[in-house]
C-alpha cells in the first residue's frame, strides 16, 4: 500500500484545514450552472465524482463575486445573493460526504468579463488606455465555426474599458467579502482568492496594465492592495477557522512590463502577512494568443510553473500549491525537493476523478491518462461546458448509467479510442463483448498519430492493460464483414471504424516519395502495406521493404527516433 507517494498521499495541514493528502483539484469552469448561477445537479455530480475520487482539495470553479457583474458566463456559480447558499450548501456536504474539503474560487473577471461586455457595460481596468496587445489573437488560429461560437459569448460585441474608480473599488472589496460569509454559511471549508490569469486583480498586479498613479498603482505594495484589502477583510470578517488561498500568477508572459517572478514573491509576501493561508501558483500570458494560452494558464510542458512554484515558496512561510501538467510521480519529486507542499492536478483530476483512490490502492497503472490535446478547455471559449477527449463522462452527467435488464451480446467493429471506450464500458456493465480489428495492433489512428504525440500511445496503452483484466474477447487481425459478424449472434454491433483523411493539397504531397497520413498509418499496421510500398521505385521504397520485413513498423518508439534522424517516409 501507498508505496511510491508517500509525500503525495501524507495528509497535509492547509491554514485551519487538515487534508487527507496532498492531491488538489484547480478550480476549472464546467459551466453547467443554472442560468441565474446557481448550483445545478451536473455541478454537484462533478464534484461529487472528485471528492469521491480521493482528491485531498477541491476548489470550485471561478465563481464570480458581483455575478452578473464582472462575470464571464451566466453558466458560472454565482456568489452575489443569498439564494446561492442552499446550492453551495449541498456542494459541501456532497464534498464532505467523501472526505475531501472544499473551497471556493472567488473572481471579478475585469477586463474579460464577458457577461459586462454582452450588456453593453464597460468592463474594469485598472487603467486606460489599456496596453498594446493582439486583441484579435485567439482569431488568427480559429475556424470561422468557432468564431461564430465565440461572438455568442459576448453576442458578438467588442468590451469598451473603464478605469475603475475608487468607489467601484470598494463595492469589489465589499463583494468579496459578503462572498466569503456567504461561501462560510454553506458549511464550505474557506475561499481561493482569483488574483491570477489576467482578470481584475491580476491586472491591479501586473505593471503592464496598472500604470495608476493613486493608492492603487506605482510601487508593487500599491499594485497589491486590491488583493490585501480583500484578505485582511475576509480574514477578519471570517475568523481563523476559515481557509484563505490566494491564486496568483507567478510570471505574466508575452507582454511588456508583466509580472515577473520577483513581483510575484513580493505579492506573495504581502499576502501571507495579511491573513493568507496558502498561496497557489499559476501563470498568464497577456498575448492573447492561441499559443500565448499555453505559456498560461494553460501550459503545454510538464511541470511548466514548478520553478515559479519555488521562487514564491522560498519567500514564503505559508504552504504552497503548485500546478501546471504536474503527474503524480514529479508532484512527489517536488514537493520533496521542497518546491512545494500541495500539488495541482487539474486535467488529469478531470480525465481520471479516481487519480487519487488508485495512487493509494497502489494501482497507478490504471489511472487513465490525460492526453493534454486542450479539448476539454475549449469549451470554455464559447461557453460551452467542458467534455474530455478521454473521459465521456465529462459534460455528460444527465445520462445516467442504469444496470442493464438484459446482458447482452455486444460486438464492436474497430479499436479505435472509441471501440475500446465502447468495449470498456460495456464490458463493465457486464455485458458479453467481443471487439473485432483488422489489424494486428489496438489503437487505430491515436496509436499512428503517438509518433507525433506520444501521449496518445500511453491512452492507447492504457486500454490495453484495461482490457486485459476484463472479459473483452479481443480478435486482433479480423477482417469483419456481414457474414463475419453474424457468425457471433450479436444483439447489438457498434461500427467504430474511425474517419478517413481527405486529400492533402499541401504542394508536394503529391510527390512519389511523399505518404498520405492513411498510407503511413497502413504501413504502421501492416494492413494493405505490399500494395503502398508497390511502385515505389526509389529509395524510399527500398527503405519501407526493410522497415516491413525487421518489423521496424511495430515499434513506433524506433520509428519516432529514426524520423528524428532522418524521415526516409515522406
Ligand atoms: C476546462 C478548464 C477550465 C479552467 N477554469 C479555470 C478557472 O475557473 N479558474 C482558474 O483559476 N483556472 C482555470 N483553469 C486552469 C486550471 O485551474 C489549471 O491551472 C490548469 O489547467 C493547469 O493545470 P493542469 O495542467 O494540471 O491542468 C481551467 C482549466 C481547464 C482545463
Ligand atoms: S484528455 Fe484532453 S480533454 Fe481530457 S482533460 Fe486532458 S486535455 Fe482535457
Amino acid at each position: 500500500m501507498r508505496k511510491e507517494f508517500p509525500r503525495l498521499l501524507s495528509e497535509g495541514t492547509l491554514g485551519p484545514l487538515t487534508l487527507r493528502n496532498r492531491i488538489v483539484m484547480p478550480a476549472m469552469d464546467q459551466n453547467n450552472c443554472t442560468e441565474d448561477g446557481l448550483i445545478s445537479d451536473k455541478t454537484l455530480q462533478h464534484y461529487e465524482d472528485r471528492a469521491k475520487g480521493g482528491a485531498g482539495l477541491l476548489i470550485l470553479e471561478t465563481s464570480a463575486v458581483k455575478w452578473p457583474d464582472g462575470a464571464t458566463s451566466k453558466h458560472q456559480p454565482s456568489l452575489s445573493s443569498d439564494a446561492v447558499v442552499p446550492g453551495l450548501e449541498k456542494l459541501a456536504e456532497r464534498a464532505h460526504k467523501h472526505g475531501a474539503r472544499m473551497i471556493v474560487q472567488a473572481c471579478h473577471h475585469g477586463r474579460i468579463s464577458g457577461l459586462d461586455i454582452s450588456r453593453d457595460v464597460p468592463v474594469l481596468v485598472p487603467s486606460t488606455p489599456i496596453p498594446s496587445f493582439d486583441t484579435l489573437g485567439m482569431a488568427h488560429n480559429t475556424t470561422t465555426e468557432e468564431l461564430m461560437k465565440m461572438a455568442t459569448l459576448t453576442g458578438g460585441k467588442l468590451p469598451t474599458f473603464k478605469e475603475a474608480s475608487r468607489e467601484e473599488l470598494e463595492e469589489v472589496i465589499e463583494a468579496f467579502v459578503e462572498a466569503s460569509l456567504r461561501i462560510k454559511k454553506a458549511n464550505l471549508d474557506g475561499i481561493e482568492i482569483h488574483a491570477a490569469h489576467g482578470y481584475l486583480i491580476s491586472t491591479f498586479l501586473s505593471k503592464a496594465w496598472n500604470r495608476r498613479e493613486d493608492e492603487w498603482g506605482g510601487s508593487i505594495e500599491k499594485r497589491a492592495r486590491l488583493l490585501s484589502e480583500i484578505v485582511r477583510k475576509i480574514r477578519k470578517k471570517c475568523g481563523s477557522d476559515f481557509a484563505i488561498v490566494v491564486r496568483i500568477d507567478g510570471h505574466e508572459y508575452g507582454i511588456e512590463n508583466g509580472i515577473t517572478s520577483d513581483e510575484a514573491s513580493t505579492t506573495a509576501v504581502i499576502a501571507e502577512e495579511v491573513g493568507a493561508d496558502a498561496i497557489h501558483v499559476s501563470a498568464i500570458s497577456s498575448s492573447g494568443t492561441g499559443v500565448g494560452f499555453t505559456e498560461g494558464p494553460l501550459p503545454w510542458e510538464r511541470c511548466q510553473y514548478s520553478e515559479l512554484a519555488k521562487t514564491v515558496k522560498s519567500a514564503i512561510s505559508i504552504p504552497v500549491i503548485a500546478v501546471g501538467r504536474i503527474e503524480p510521480a514529479d508532484g512527489e519529486r517536488l514537493i520533496a525537493e521542497n518546491s512545494c507542499d500541495f500539488v495541482a492536478m487539474g486535467r488529469q483530476l478531470l480525465a481520471d476523478p479516481e487519480l487519487p483512490n488508485n495512487l493509494i490502492n497502489d494501482s497507478p497503472e490504471k489511472i487513465r491518462p490525460c492526453i493534454n490535446c486542450f479539448v476539454c478547455v475549449a469549451q470554455n471559449f464559447w461557453n460551452g461546458e467542458p467534455v474530455c477527449a478521454v473521459n465521456p463522462r465529462l459534460g455528460n452527467y444527465e445520462e445516467k448509467v442504469e444496470v442493464p435488464k438484459k446482458l447482452k451480446n455486444v460486438v464492436i467493429v474497430g479499436a479505435g479510442p472509441s471501440g475500446l471506450e465502447c468495449a470498456r464500458m460495456a464490458s463493465n456493465r457486464g455485458h458479453k463483448v467481443t471487439l473485432l480489428e483488422q489489424t494486428r495492433s489496438l489503437g487505430g489512428t491515436a496509436l499512428f498519430s503517438s509518433l507525433t504525440t506520444p501521449k496518445n500511445g500511453e491512452l492507447i496503452n492504457w486500454f490495453e492493460r484495461i482490457l486485459k483484466d476484463s472479459e473483452v474477447v479481443i480478435r486482433k487481425n479480423f477482417l469483419a464483414d456481414s457474414k463475419s459478424i453474424m457468425s457471433f449472434d450479436p444483439d447489438v454491433v457498434v461500427i467504430a471504424t474511425g474517419s478517413q483523411s481527405s486529400k492533402s493539397n499541401i504542394k508536394g504531397s503529391e510527390l512519389p516519395h511523399v505518404l498520405s497520413r492513411d498510407q503511413l498509418k497502413a504501413l504502421l499496421q501492416e494492413a494493405n502495406s505490399s500494395e503502398i510500398i508497390k511502385g515505389r521505385k526509389n529509395l524510399s521504397y527500398l527503405l519501407l521493404w526493410l522497415g516491413r520485413k525487421s518489423g521496424l513498423f511495430k515499434n513506433v518508439q524506433k520509428i519516432r527516433k529514426l524520423s528524428k534522424l532522418w524521415m526516409p517516409l515522406g
